[in-house]
């Protein structure tokens, strides 16, 4: 069988997640696997029609295709990404459809599920025979029982193509037909203040964005700052190459205006509003360019303290998995999600007030320096985080070390010798039965309320 590979990694060949692809070429050696590097020659397959097509023709003679990437910032590569928008955009869906399919990912774990998520949706919306995904730790392949089920997961794909199974569907298509939003509402300004607020947006073609934006803009008595990405001058997307391990220093750096107006523009504000319009179940790949190459800042959280919200034009209504991107992404980096605003609204009143409240709670949180606490979106993305940057990849991420230390991320419980020793104790004494029955029968629901209740009873706190 003829199956294409179309790797999404910007280090092309030498690439982690390719390992994994070439490991099943060396067993399966009855199967041709074409690998195409897609995020590495994105520039030409977007320039040269001859090369896109090419690609599109290999995609429409195959058995099979395997959408093989590494996970970058949530999702996939923003050059990936843009091949994905291409085949929407070049109407070449009719290559994809029916074509069975499987997804290969790698990564450190970390919201590997939303890059899955993503993938399976656009395979749903190109009406492919989607089978499977196996999503890895970047070297599980060291691991024997791992590659054991890599195989069968490739085993299971080249099955399902041969035996032409039917296969399941996990999206529903996007119903999305939403109103022409005209302002109409006129609302008390409100004062900025002291604060500084600025709107980022990736475009401002589409009229429902551009409109939101300008209601936004006018419900403050000050001029907020309003940044278009398309005028920032970005030479590329991010290469993967981290070389801002060391010292955040990107390859960028100085050669063009993205880590500048990084550093000095969104880091020193205190209130950012994202705006974008969602394009094929994700935001734009300008907007994944930008995420991407904010990984500048490694894996240290680069806007602590920030209230930070979204006015989107498209279902995030009915892209869950969007919504937890944006609000993961917000508490990774260390800022207080205030909401989405969308122009989901059957009136464009509804979506006046829901600006009106937006901007509203912007300045009163950032005002009261609100922050509520992460959930597991943040926390356990974390723990991942502090895990890899104190074991496998402290080097090369020697800058996320030094700031793990200094932010405290490293919060083991190593050296918590009080609870070492209670543990130690309560355990011995849970082995004799009289006291275990008291312990687990009488005890447990009063003891666990114990230091919360010196708290509440704590007339100075
Ligand atoms: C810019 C950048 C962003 C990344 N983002 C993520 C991420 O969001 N989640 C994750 O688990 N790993 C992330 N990784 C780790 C890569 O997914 C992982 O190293 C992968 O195996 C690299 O594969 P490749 O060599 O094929 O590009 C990121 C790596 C880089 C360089």
């Amino acid at each position: 069988m003829k199956i294409i590979v179309l790797n999404g990694s910007p280090k092309g060949d030498i690439s982690v997640t390719m390992q994994y692809i070439k490991y099943i070429q060396k067993k399966f050696k009855q199967h041709e696997l074409k690998i195409i590097n897609i995020s590495q020659r994105i520039n030409q397959i977007e320039r040269d029609k001859t090369a896109f097509h090419s690609i599109i023709s290999d995609v429409k003679s195959s058995d099979g295709i395997i959408w093989a990437f590494p996970l970058y910032v949530f999702t996939v590569h923003s050059n990936y990404q843009r091949f994905i928008e291409l085949i929407f955009e070049k109407n070449v869906e009719y290559a994809f459809k029916e074509k069975y399919t499987s997804i290969l990912a790698t990564s450190i774990h970390f919201f590997d599920h939303t890059a899955v998520n993503y993938m399976n949706s656009i395979c749903d919306d190109l009406n492919m025979n989607y089978i499977d995904y196996f999503s890895l730790h970047m070297y599980d392949l060291e691991k024997e029982d791992i590659r054991k089920n890599l195989l069968k997961f490739a085993q299971n794909f080249f099955n399902a193509i041969e035996n032409k199974v039917i296969t399941l569907k996990n999206y529903s298509p996007i119903k999305y037909s939403p109103i022409r939003y005209i302002p109409e509402f006129t609302h008390d300004k409100i004062d900025v203040s002291n604060k500084k607020v600025i709107i980022v947006a990736d475009s401002l073609e589409n009229i429902n964005l551009k409109n939101m934006i300008d209601k936004l803009r006018n419900s403050f008595s000050q001029t907020i700052e309003l940044v278009n990405l398309e005028n920032i001058n970005m030479k590329g997307s991010c290469l993967g190459c981290l070389k801002c391990g060391y010292n955040y220093e990107c390859i960028y750096t100085g050669k063009d205006d993205f880590i500048n107006f990084y550093n000095s523009k969104l880091k020193t504000v205190d209130i950012i509003v994202f705006a974008g319009t969602i394009k094929y179940r994700h935001l734009s790949s300008t907007w994944k360019r930008f995420f991407d190459r904010g990984f500048f800042n490694t894996h240290t959280p680069s806007l602590l303290g920030k209230q930070i919200g979204f006015i989107i034009s498209g279902a995030l209504n009915q892209i869950p998995n969007l919504k937890q991107i944006l609000e993961s992404y917000t508490q990774w980096q260390g800022s207080n999600l205030v909401g989405f605003i969308t122009d989901e609204c059957d009136t464009s009143i509804e979506i006046d007030k829901q600006l009106h409240a937006f901007s509203y709670n912007l300045i009163k949180l950032s005002t009261v320096n609100y922050s509520k606490p992460a959930t597991f979106l943040g926390v356990a993305g974390m723990k991942i985080f502090r895990d890899e940057i104190w074991g496998k990849i402290r080097f090369p991420f020697i800058a996320d070390h030094k700031a793990y230390k200094a932010l405290n991320v490293y919060d083991f419980p190593q050296k918590n010798y009080k609870s070492r020793i209670m543990n130690f104790i309560l355990i011995l004494m849970s082995k004799f039965p009289l006291i275990r029955k008291e312990i687990y029968s009488n005890k447990m629901k009063s003891s666990m309320i114990e230091p919360l209740k010196k708290i509440v009873e704590d007339k100075t706190v």
